[in-house]
């Protein structure tokens, strides 16, 4: 064989095709007054770092447009920026765009725009990052004609007054829904979503969390280019910690959040609405997959709907905040152990290998079986099994007062 008759890696699990037939469910979705063709937008990063590049994402089917974040000057972005981390994470040190503000104003913005109005979706610009730098930058960009302004508050240290100055100054200068981006590592998002909710009009939760440290051990040095060659860890493994941020957000405070962190399927989204969400943004998924990523996830999250008998994105948005925002009962002893459905096993062993009471026996090609009464209820095996042959109710038991 050639050398070059096969030009694409093996593994091509990366390129995920658009579902065939389109769904039924409504897809639009209403957020600041503004309509969004899908609750699937970007978000900020070098997947939307200049004006070509967010015309590609709002042509490839986002609901709506957010450019990569503008301050007073140029990031002076260290290299290597960006390295993949696991199968689907990423960490970065690409600080805000390597663009200067002026060529945003005299070029990028006004190709976004264009696009934007083409495809008939909204347009956020992203601002950062101290109240005097926002000060001047905002106004400019508001100038310009976007629809709202999201300002990062990742790099103004922790304290919740300078991120309220920040907030106040721009609500002084411009005359646009204003929209906080908040980074997991200020701690309780709740707590300081309560303390903004006066000054902004809606929240995205989360930036990317860090700073974190990968080392490259053959050479001994760091992977990114960064002073100690930290980065922060965006992608899958954010998702949890960004789901439970928006959860937090959202029961503490009325307006909308965008959950970020994580998204790469439909699924994803479903979970992020039903945590308190109102759209969703993407940004590593982006860049590993390409701007169609958008539409494929949005797609599948209206097929979800259809699957469940829902017609659109409202039926489901705020449905954990709604049961869950008080906590649930603990449970310390439940009624019922794990239940296999034989049909579904394929035989592969794993619920065996992870059980770490000696409950699950199984062996290749067979039914597993379970000793009941050596069962911990951990609930391991059930969320292991490649083929979702097992399953309990997480809510069915007792609690340790009421066994007594
Ligand atoms: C390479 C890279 C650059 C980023 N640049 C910005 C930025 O300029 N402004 C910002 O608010 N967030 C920035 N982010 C954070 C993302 O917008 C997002 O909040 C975070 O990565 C989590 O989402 P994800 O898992 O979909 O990537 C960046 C993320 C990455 C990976």
């Amino acid at each position: 064989m050639s050398d070059h008759a096969d030009p694409l890696p093996k593994d091509t699990s990366w390129r995920v095709p658009l579902p065939v037939t389109p769904p039924q469910a409504r897809q639009e979705v209403e957020v600041l007054g503004l309509t969004f063709r899908s609750p699937v937008i970007p978000a900020a990063g070098p997947n939307v770092r200049d004006g070509a590049a967010l015309a590609r994402v709002a042509e490839n089917g986002a609901g709506g447009l957010l450019a990569k974040t503008v301050s007073v000057r140029a990031a002076p972005v260290p290299r290597p920026n960006m390295a993949q981390f696991g199968r689907a994470g990423m960490l970065n040190t690409e600080l805000w765009t390597e663009l200067s503000l002026d060529q945003w104003l005299d070029r990028e913005y006004d190709v976004g725009l264009a696009a934007a109005r083409a495809a008939g979706i909204p347009f956020i610009a992203s601002v950062g990052y101290t109240a005097d730098e926002l000060e001047l930058v905002a106004p400019k960009v508001a100038a310009k004609g976007v629809d709202a302004l999201e300002f990062s508050i990742h790099y103004v240290g922790t304290s919740f007054d300078a991120v309220v100055d920040t907030a106040r100054a721009l609500r002084s200068v411009v005359d646009l829904p204003i929209i906080a981006k908040l980074s997991p590592h200020f701690g309780d998002l709740g707590e300081l979503a309560a303390v903004l909710e006066p000054h902004v009009d809606a929240f995205t939760c989360i930036n990317s969390f860090g700073p974190t440290l990968a080392i490259d051990i053959e050479r001994a040095e760091p992977v990114l280019g960064s002073r100690y060659g930290y980065g922060w860890l965006s992608g899958e493994p954010l998702r949890p910690l960004a789901v439970r941020s928006v959860f937090e957000v959202a029961r503490r405070v009325k307006k909308p959040v965008i959950g970020v962190g994580g998204v790469s399927r439909g699924e994803d989204v479903i979970e992020f609405l039903m945590a308190g969400a109102s759209l969703v943004g993407i940004c590593t998924q982006a860049i590993y997959e390409g701007p169609q990523v958008y539409e494929r996830v949005a797609v599948e999250a209206a097929h979800w709907l259809d699957r469940h008998g829902r017609q659109s994105f409202a039926d489901v948005q705020g449905a954990y905040v709604r049961r869950f925002g008080q906590g649930q009962r603990v449970l310390t002893e439940k009624e019922e152990a794990p239940r296999l459905d034989s049909a579904l096993c394929i035989g592969c062993t794993r619920c065996g290998v992870v059980c770490q009471y000696d409950a699950m026996h199984a062996e290749p090609w067979k039914t597993p079986t379970l000793v009941e009464e050596r069962c911990f209820q951990c609930g391991l095996c059930v969320s292991a099994c490649p083929a979702g042959a097992l399953s309990f109710s997480p809510r069915a038991g007792r609690t340790v007062a009421e066994a007594a």
